[in-house]
């Protein structure tokens, strides 16, 4: 795998600076906004604003800027309509009983966004441009982010080839935008257990393919087998590795982990063809500290299955930006269906869950340095 290690960003007010800022002449009245705030679900409802940065291979990333979020005028044969040049991440901003606002690990949402890039041909954006964008942009839609709990405001960032022709080559122009989206929980029953369908016959991802990088055409491949596992009674789907379908790989949109009886941690390791969550990597650093035995490897699907059938395995739970830690409280497949941990959420699920957002909504001592204040 490609790494770009993050140039550690200089000081955050003059990153903010480098954003010309042009207020929208109309925005959102504030009764709108207290109600679109009070009960927010999942990426429908946007900010006043959008952050902005345009590339051209001759001049690099030019016209830093805050503007009025609103549609994107695009040329029919803009490259991303065509051939998905495009790249993205999930991040949020939580609000803090004090009212500062503070996001979770900026610099390896950046990192993984270069490493993106690289594979998808884009220009690489700085550490500094990333996190300046979404600073600017925070501090200027400030009155967006929501204090309720389990709420916050949902940051995506993302990169396309917009530059208009038809030949298959990387474009020479790309738009990076930043857009906000006051949020509450990922799956609408809140922090229920899911269902997931275990597809056979549909795979995400191929070795030597897109998978570790974080870009639409991967997301756009989950969307049938999805649809599949709503047609079989399952909230989401889990993937197989496409060499052997044998190996358990992640969910269309999460990471996922496995809890032994005897208080193993499991996680499909990184092969290439899975995402590198940032809260993945950060649930391996807790689940550590509180002593448990961690084991990223190639997990069968018939082990899981037969954990279930015989009670080895206890928990299983998907984790995200947007669904931060899910249980799971079901696992079917065309042949077999059993329930997770009798379909109540795990212990430690939920003792995971409880610790990370205490975490980012700074209830509890930031331990490992990983919440970055923005406004
Ligand atoms: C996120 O967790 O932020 C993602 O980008 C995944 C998507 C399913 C919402």
């Amino acid at each position: 795998m490609t790494t770009t290690s993050p140039i550690l960003p200089t000081e955050l007010e003059d990153l903010v600076e480098l954003f010309d800022v042009a207020p929208t002449d109309s925005p959102t009245p504030d009764d709108e906004r207290e109600a679109a705030l009070a009960s927010p679900r999942f990426g429908t409802v946007f900010t006043d604003h959008m952050a902005r940065i345009t590339w051209r291979k001759d001049t690099g990333w030019i016209d830093r800027r805050i503007e009025k979020y609103g549609p994107l005028q695009l040329d029919p044969a803009t490259a991303v309509l065509h051939y998905a040049q495009e790249i993205f991440e999930g991040m949020k901003a939580y609000k803090h009983a004090d009212g500062s606002v503070w996001t979770f690990r900026p610099d390896a949402n950046a990192a993984r966004f270069a490493r993106s890039a690289h594979r998808l041909a884009l220009p690489a954006l700085s550490v500094d441009d990333f996190i300046g964008s979404i600073a600017a942009l925070v501090r200027t839609d400030l009155a967006w982010v929501p204090g309720g709990e389990d709420s916050s405001l949902y940051l995506r960032p993302f990169m396309f080839a917009s530059e208009a022709f038809l030949g298959v080559r990387p474009a020479t122009e790309v738009e990076y935008l930043c857009i906000a989206s006051p949020v509450g929980p990922y799956f609408a029953g809140g922090v229920k257990p899911v269902s997931i369908w275990v597809s056979q016959d549909y795979h995400r991802a191929a070795p030597g393919g897109t998978g570790d990088a974080k870009c639409g055409g991967n997301y756009a491949a989950s969307l049938l087998p999805q649809t599949e596992a709503q047609e079989n009674g399952c909230d989401q789907v889990c993937f197989l590795d496409s060499t052997t379908n044998t190996f358990l790989e992640e969910l269309g949109g999460m990471n996922v982990f496995v809890v032994k009886a005897d208080g193993t941690v499991h996680t499909p390791e990184l092969t290439g063809s899975i995402l590198e969550g940032v809260t993945r990597s950060s649930i391996l650093q807790l689940v550590t500290d509180r002593g448990h035995g961690v084991v990223e490897r190639r997990i069968p699907l018939t082990e899981i299955v037969d954990g279930l059938a015989d009670g080895s395995i206890t928990e299983i739970f998907a984790c995200g930006t947007a669904a931060v830690v899910t249980p799971i409280g079901r696992l079917a497949g065309g042949s077999f269906d059993h329930q997770v941990g009798g379909g109540e959420p795990g212990e430690l699920t939920m003792a995971i869950r409880t610790e990370l957002t205490d975490i980012q909504y700074g209830r509890t001592p930031d331990r490992h340095g990983w919440m970055r204040r923005l406004a």
